[in-house]
């Protein structure tokens, strides 16, 4: 497990982190905590659930409490974890048990707004796990929730903790890759996405994933991720929202798409794209920034500069050769010649191959902030923001349209300004 400490190392002092990740604040007074506790109950530790809690249990200033789940098998599993943790079945009576400081909620899309809303209300600080709710209206009702209750609200976001994609940002804002111009998130597979299913009445309630009335499909699952680069990067919102979604391959009864395309377009014109198909993963998953001056890949965790240094070797050669052949091919006259990819290797953002992906930062930092009862910056907004813009993105699709951002959807954050102020 990477923890916070680890992180450090790598990045540098708290203090520096503090100007650029304003989120880090959750740790602020992590000095002042230990020997403290953040007590927390799990809504639904099934699989995401008992990951987030295979990282708890190794935190000494967290303790599970207590659990809930409406499935017993998800139940047996997340007790392995925690042996000695209270069972509910019901979420209202595990969120009126006063042992309870703060609730992770992890229950499929659709029953996150009506926990997260009865949380926030019952008292409890809240993470919840990616998208927020299952539409923009919802994820606003939440957002706007735990402004008025003032308890603490994380998101399931967990790049904003990683420590490649915050030393890559740096470097980003720091202008580092030139003007950026455009934003480019895919992720493939090859899989069906299916989970088995013990008898067939349990379809839905296992596979939801798969169906809308509990899910948006690809875009909240994995978009809900990826947009969030762009965001981070430009520090600002796209205003134009477009988008095409089929199911071309697996044509098994699913109701969500299985091939999505979608364009956000920013106010000076700057594209952000997110494509996935998940019948090829020839390309895997990657979120790529490009600037005038050199490119950035996420999840590889590589710089590339446009003017690298020549490729040693034989690399060098093969590209030589294909560049001259090219050269010399007069496809469009002598002055054309098609352009090839870059083949140099990059280089590390940290140094070294990648190893986490920020989850066990995200919880140390929600279990401090548990603690001290203080939200960190921005955390809240930058969780919000990447739930709506997959949330529009799906809009789009559905109605074939596009969409400009819709103005009651804006908060007071990066480009945008709240329009409307709702009282909840
Ligand atoms: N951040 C990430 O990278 C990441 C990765 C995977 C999943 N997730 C998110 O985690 C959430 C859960 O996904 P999952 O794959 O663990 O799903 P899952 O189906 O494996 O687990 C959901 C659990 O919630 C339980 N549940 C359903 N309704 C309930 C209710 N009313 N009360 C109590 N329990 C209830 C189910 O029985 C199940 O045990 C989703 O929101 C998903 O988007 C996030």
């Amino acid at each position: 497990m990477t923890t916070r400490r680890d992180f450090l190392k790598i990045s540098g002092s708290a203090g520096a982190l503090l100007a650029t990740v304003p989120w880090f604040s959750a740790f602020s007074d992590s000095n002042n905590t230990i020997g403290e506790k953040a007590r927390i109950g799990v809504i639904g530790p099934g699989s995401r659930g008992q990951f987030l809690m295979s990282f708890m249990v190794k935190n000494p200033k967290v303790e599970i409490v207590a659990i809930c789940d409406d499935y017993q098998p998800s139940i047996d599993e997340a007790l392995k974890l925690t042996p000695k943790a209270k069972v509910y079945t019901d979420y209202r009576k595990l969120l009126e048990d006063k042992d309870v400081d703060g609730v992770v909620v992890t229950v499929p899309l659709n029953m996150h707004h009506e926990i997260v809303i009865a949380s926030f209300e019952a008292g409890k600080h809240v993470f919840c796990e990616k998208a927020l709710g299952i539409t923009p209206a919802e994820c606003l009702n939440m957002y706007d929730t735990h402004k008025r209750t003032g308890k603490v609200f994380f998101v399931g976001q967990q790049r904003l903790f990683c420590d490649r994609y915050i030393e890559a940002m740096e470097m980003v804002h720091a202008g580092t890759f030139g003007e950026i111009e455009g934003i480019r998130t895919y992720w493939f597979r090859n899989g069906d996405w299916r989970r088995p299913v013990p008898s067939p009445e349990l379809e839905r309630k296992i596979n939801w994933r798969l169906y809308k009335e509990y899910s948006r499909g690809l875009m909240t699952e994995l978009a809900c991720h990826q947009l969030q680069i762009g965001t981070w990067a430009l520090k600002s919102i796209p205003n134009k929202i477009m988008g095409h979604g089929a199911i071309t391959y697996w044509k098994d009864g699913r109701e969500v798409y299985d091939n999505i395309s979608t364009i956000y377009v920013f106010d000076n014109g700057v594209k952000m794209t997110f494509e996935s198909v998940i019948s090829n993963k020839f390309y895997g998953l990657e979120e790529q920034i490009l600037g005038n001056k050199g490119t950035v890949e996420l999840e590889k965790g590589k710089y590339f500069y446009e003017t690298a240094q020549p490729a040693p070797g034989f690399l060098q050669l093969v590209n030589d050769v294909e560049n001259k052949l090219f050269d010399a091919i007069p496809f469009a006259g002598t002055s054309w010649a098609p352009e090839t990819a870059n083949e140099n290797k990059g280089d590390y953002i940290t140094g070294k191959r990648p190893k986490t992906d920020g989850t066990s930062v995200l919880l140390e930092a929600f279990a401090e902030a548990v603690i001290t009862e203080k939200q960190p910056g921005n955390i809240a907004e930058e969780g919000y923001y990447a739930s709506v813009l997959c949330l529009l993105g799906h809009q789009a699709i559905e109605d074939g349209v596009m969409l400009d951002f819709p103005e009651e959807y804006k908060l007071d954050y990066l480009n945008h300004k709240r329009a409307v102020t709702t009282e909840v």
